[in-house]
């Protein structure tokens, strides 16, 4: 199959919790991340739904309240600002709207979002809480038990099309703030073509991506410079 042409308007952004650590979100894997002290299969996976729902509702509840009252950085702002110039996609695994909030308008979440609730039943019926728990005996339309909208462990990804036929037209890949740990989600970065430029962010990264330019910093110092030079229509080849 031949590749699209490369879009020189076309960006994809591809954040992970990284990004909304300096909002006061914690991440997951770094020390003191969410997943520290706590068994991930029981809040995020279909198991420990089935088991124990109320446990889960109230993890989510949590989350949810912290991320309502976080607020974008300027890293969010940042990536927002592309958008004044160049055909922006945020493909994010966050589950928080802060890259809504700062002013993205094309964020597509792959791992699902806090401020929206699901029915068991019929996963299309969806419905925005805002910052609104759910509880045990909240339920759809069809008097199923509604669930946090978030892929679990196991559960498919949402909208995986959507982002790789964009970044196998992107000129300009940035990551941001992510373990790349996860698949098939991490598997999104092979996809970009070997003409883009390519940058990942991170404090410390455990395997580059293939062909891509890592920049060690923190996201709210590093994002502003990149997304700078993006908009003046310079690379970043080496940053200063
Ligand atoms: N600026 C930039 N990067 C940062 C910052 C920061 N201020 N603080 C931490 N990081 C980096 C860490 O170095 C790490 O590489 O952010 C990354 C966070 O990695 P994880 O905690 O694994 O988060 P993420 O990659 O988003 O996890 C992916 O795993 O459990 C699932 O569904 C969950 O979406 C999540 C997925």
């Amino acid at each position: 199959m031949t590749k699209p042409n490369i879009d020189n308007k076309k960006i994809l952004v591809f954040t992970g919790a990284g990004i909304s650590a300096e909002s006061g979100l914690q991440t997951f894997r770094d020390g003191g991340g969410l997943w520290e002290g706590c068994d991930v299969m029981e809040v995020a996976s279909p198991g420990g739904w089935a088991k124990d729902p109320g446990h889960v509702l109230s993890f989510y509840n949590s989350r949810r309240m912290e991320a309502a009252q976080a607020q974008p950085n300027a890293a969010h702002l940042a990536v927002a600002t592309l958008e004044k110039k160049y055909e922006v996609m945020v493909v994010t695994q966050n589950v928080d709207d802060l890259h809504e909030r700062a002013g993205s308008t094309r964020v597509i979440h792959v791992h699902g979002q806090l401020n929206f609730a699901r029915s068991c039943v019929d996963e299309t019926l969806i419905y925005p809480i805002g910052d609104k728990p759910i509880h045990l005996g909240d339920v759809c339309e069809k008097g199923s038990q509604l669930r946090p909208h978030i892929v679990w462990f196991g559960e498919k990804i949402h909208h995986y099309d959507v982002a790789r036929d964009f970044i196998c037209q992107a000129s300009r890949v940035l990551a941001v703030g992510t373990s790349l740990s996860v698949y098939p989600i991490a598997g999104l970065l092979k996809k970009a073509r070997g003409r883009a430029e390519k940058i990942v962010l991170a404090p410390d990264i455990e395997k580059k991506p293939y062909g891509f330019n890592w920049f060690r910093g923190k996201a709210t110092h590093l994002v502003p410079i990149i997304t700078e030079r993006w908009l003046s229509g310079l690379r970043v080849d080496q940053l200063k």
